[in-house]
């Protein structure tokens, strides 16, 4: 069977090497893929904005399984693009069709999605530029801090949270009057905070039924003690030690169940993966974010974890046969650390050569990294995840930390203390 898998990321690198060790794997293409998914499959140069040439590349190779890694892609309507050409009428899809997306493409979308099916999440109002009054009375009316979330895609940029309610009004206006992300901003959630600490679980649902995958924490500061701004990831922990048997069956009854009945009885029919961005308040979980796609890093440390064949699952995803599949999980711990260029995640260096020393402790999974004259440099702002496993936090932990100086260009960034919330909590 050939695969091919669609981003560039440490994610899709990670989704790569796990299809890979499929005995049902044939060829596999990565697109547009970075240095290291280039290594173990073979990179196709498209443009994921442009569906024709993803649907010409799937033609010429083969593909019989197509794993949509990002959400742009998967919220611009890729799914239902391919879906319609007569020629691919037996392609394997795993990713929504654009109106499942939309759990991740508005949060408006989601929040009266959740609503609807009495899932947990926090109080929320949408405002626009017409009701910004509104906007602020509500704020009034909130206690600090103070959550305003753009209503579509930012990057990763779109939550503000701030402390001061002049600062929370002068936020609104800058969203909605100044359109701060355009588009995406011409709507904007006020939300309550929750006050809990953050857990992250996917599941894979061909619409029907559902397997639940490992949890994880990600760790999105660009500094310790989670300060400074937000990033796509700096490292990530799985098993996540306070998700236990109890909360876990609260997750799968209160937020995932519901979901996946929710998307049916609404006749949005979704095939891929749900990531649930969850707040675990005094044991409660609360939903304050889906997403239709994986998480980066937390794909670094939760496909590992499964002991499943993959290839496997994800089939039995696309063909709507998930419930003749079981999914088991390693007993091992995995923890990630991500290696960034300085700057990230404002303006970051790129073009650095890249060495590695001794990494056989870790599994690397490349990021911003490409191959230039047959030398490894830095391409993006986060540009590798070593992943360590080990039995228990410490041990992966400390199989990360030993290699992390084992990778070296100039410039490079990592965060000292992933994992270290959950140390404390005795993980
Ligand atoms: P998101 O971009 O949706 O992942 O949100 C970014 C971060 O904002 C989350 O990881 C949370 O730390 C935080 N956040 C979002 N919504 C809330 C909320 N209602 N209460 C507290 N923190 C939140
Ligand atoms: N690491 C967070 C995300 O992938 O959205």
């Amino acid at each position: 069977m050939n695969i091919l898998v669609l981003g560039s990321g440490g994610r899709e690198h990670t989704l790569a090497w796990k299809i890979k060790q499929s005995p049902k794997c044939g060829k596999i293409f990565v697109a547009p893929g970075n240095g290291g998914t280039g290594k173990i499959a073979v990179n196709l140069d498209l443009k994921l904005k442009d569906f024709d040439t993803v649907a010409t590349a799937i033609k010429k190779h083969k593909i019989d399984l197509l794993v949509v890694g990002p959400e742009e892609p998967l919220v611009n309507g890729i799914v239902d693009f391919l879906s319609k050409d007569k020629e691919l009428k037996n392609l394997k899809i795993v990713g929504p069709r654009r109106e499942g997306a939309m759990l991740e493409g508005s949060k408006q979308f989601a929040k009266d999605f959740m609503n609807r099916h009495k899932i947990p999440t926090a109080k929320a109002k949408v405002v626009t530029a017409e009701n910004i009054n509104e906007g602020d009375r509500f704020l009034e009316r909130l206690a600090p801090p103070f959550v305003l979330k753009a209503d579509g895609l930012a990057g990763g940029k779109g939550v503000i949270i701030t402390e001061e309610l002049p600062n929370a009004k002068k936020t609104l206006r800058a969203l909605l009057v100044e359109k701060k992300f355009g588009k995406a901003s011409e709507k904007v959630l006020i939300e309550e905070f929750l006050n809990g600490i953050e857990v992250s679980f996917f599941v894979l649902t061909d619409g029907k039924d559902f397997r639940i995958l490992p949890e994880a924490k990600d760790y999105k500061r660009i500094h310790e003690d989670d300060k400074g701004p937000n990033t796509g990831g700096m490292g990530a922990v799985s098993p996540v030690i306070f998700a236990d048997r109890s909360f876990k069956e609260k997750v799968t009854r209160k937020v995932i169940k519901p979901t996946i009945k929710g998307l049916k009885d609404e006749n949005i029919d979704y095939c891929g993966f749900i990531f649930f961005g969850l707040i675990n308040v005094g044991g409660e979980p609360y939903v304050i974010e889906y997403n239709a796609r994986m998480g980066d890093p937390e794909t670094q440390v939760v496909l590992p974890r499964v002991k499943t064949d993959f290839l496997e699952l994800l089939i039995a995803t696309a063909d709507r046969n998930l419930i003749d599949m079981d999914i088991e999980y390693e007993r091992y711990s995995a923890a990630t650390v991500v290696l960034v260029s300085r700057g990230y995640p404002e303006f970051y260096e790129k073009g650095h050569e890249i060495s590695f020393g001794d990494t056989k402790m870790v599994l690397p999974f490349h990021a911003g990294t490409t191959l230039h004259d047959e030398k490894l440099v830095t391409s993006g702002g986060r540009v590798l995840a070593l992943t360590g496993l080990g039995k228990n936090l410490a041990e992966s932990l400390g199989k990360c930390y030993s290699c992390v100086e084992e990778v070296n260009w100039e410039g490079k960034r990592f965060r000292a203390d992933i994992g270290f919330d959950l140390k404390n909590l005795g993980q």
